[in-house]
């Protein structure tokens, strides 16, 4: 089990504006070095929950603890140096000043964290190669596509190199190809430096894509947390059946989830057997030409379950169907 990086316990949070609780009770821990993506329909309260998180909408009830620490304990000063110094943000319009190079785009979270212009320079131009936009390192924001701003924008996040990364529909506006484009280099810098990422997204194949965990929020309260196979194989509601309906269930299903637990085991050597990580696009072909179980083994050969056609009919009917 790793690390958790932030942990929400019994947050609730209520505007003043609306009588309806905007979070509802929700506790929720997020494991260091992973991406979280927090999912729902629009106004469930992601970018609120996200809010409370950066310090920017403090529960009204209930604690965020980041590493260990109470946001609740922190003076505002101390908050604002978390802010600046361990995360880094990047919103759906990434706000770029437009009078200012992409170099000093990307470098001003560096500025205001006090660090000096050859050092931010040197550390925003490293950022501005990885997102592959050293070339433009001069130009203004408005001479730049609108996923090139994006990318300026993640740079920007992650120059100070923050141990924690908010992203608040920081894709939503881009066009597929582009957005495809992005959660590649989201992931490929991931697997570079690992960071904990919180994701706002309400695109099911993205988090799907994306997320180690996901976090269903409904009407502000938390309904499910686990990864996509979990959410896919066993949706603890209908809400969470029918919200990734629309998913490409075949993808992320792995012959793990598929593994009949009610079957009597009789595993034998001779049968036929599939790796546990194997795909459905992998396993389904065997299943039907054999016309007997499969017996799932780990990657040291232990065998640890039968997959029947009944039982991967019956998870990946649960997975898929209506509500
Ligand atoms: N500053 C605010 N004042 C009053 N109500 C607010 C405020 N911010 C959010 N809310 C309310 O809280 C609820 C959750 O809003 P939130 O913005 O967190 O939803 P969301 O899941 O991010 O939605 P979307 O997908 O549309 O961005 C909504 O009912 C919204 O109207
Ligand atoms: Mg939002």
């Amino acid at each position: 089990m790793s690390n958790v990086k932030v942990s929400l316990r019994n947050v609730c949070k209520v505007f003043d504006a609306s009588p309806a609780a905007a979070l509802d009770d929700v506790s929720l821990d997020i494991a260091e070095g992973g991406i979280c993506v927090l999912m729902g329909l629009s106004g469930s309260g992601k970018s609120t929950l996200l809010r409370t998180i950066n310090g920017l909408a403090p529960p009204s009830s209930g604690q965020v603890l980041i590493d260990g620490v109470d946001l609740n304990c922190l003076a505002p000063r101390q908050l604002q140096q978390l802010r600046r110094e361990s995360m880094g943000m990047v919103f759906q319009s990434s706000a770029l000043f437009p009078h200012r190079s992409v170099i000093d785009n990307a470098a001003f979270g560096l500025e205001i964290a006090g660090v000096g212009r050859a050092e931010r320079h040197r550390r925003a131009s490293a950022m501005l190669e990885q997102v592959g936009l050293l070339a433009h390192a001069q130009q203004r924001p408005d001479q730049l596509s609108g996923g090139m701003r994006q990318r300026v924008g993640l740079a920007r996040a992650l120059a100070v190199d923050p141990a924690l990364l908010l992203m608040d529909e920081a894709f939503s506006a881009l066009d597929p190809l582009k957005r495809r484009e992005m959660q590649e280099l989201l992931l490929a810098l991931q697997r570079e430096r690992r960071r904990t990422i919180v994701f706002v997204s309400h695109d099911i194949d993205e988090a799907l894509h994306l997320g180690d965990q996901i976090a269903l929020l409904h009407g502000g309260q938390l309904v499910q947390h686990g990864t996509s196979r979990d959410l896919l194989s066993n949706p603890v509601n209908d809400h969470v059946r029918e919200f990734f309906h629309s998913a490409d269930t075949s993808s992320h299903l792995l012959a793990t989830d598929l593994i009949d637990h009610e079957a009597v085991s009789t595993l034998a050597s001779g049968q036929p057997s599939v790796a546990a990580d194997a795909r459905l696009s992998e396993l389904m072909p065997r299943l039907t030409a054999y016309r007997m179980p499969l017996t799932v083994r780990d990657a040291s050969g232990v065998a640890l379950g039968l997959i029947t056609a009944a039982s991967a009919l019956r998870i990946i009917s649960r997975a898929s169907a209506r509500g």
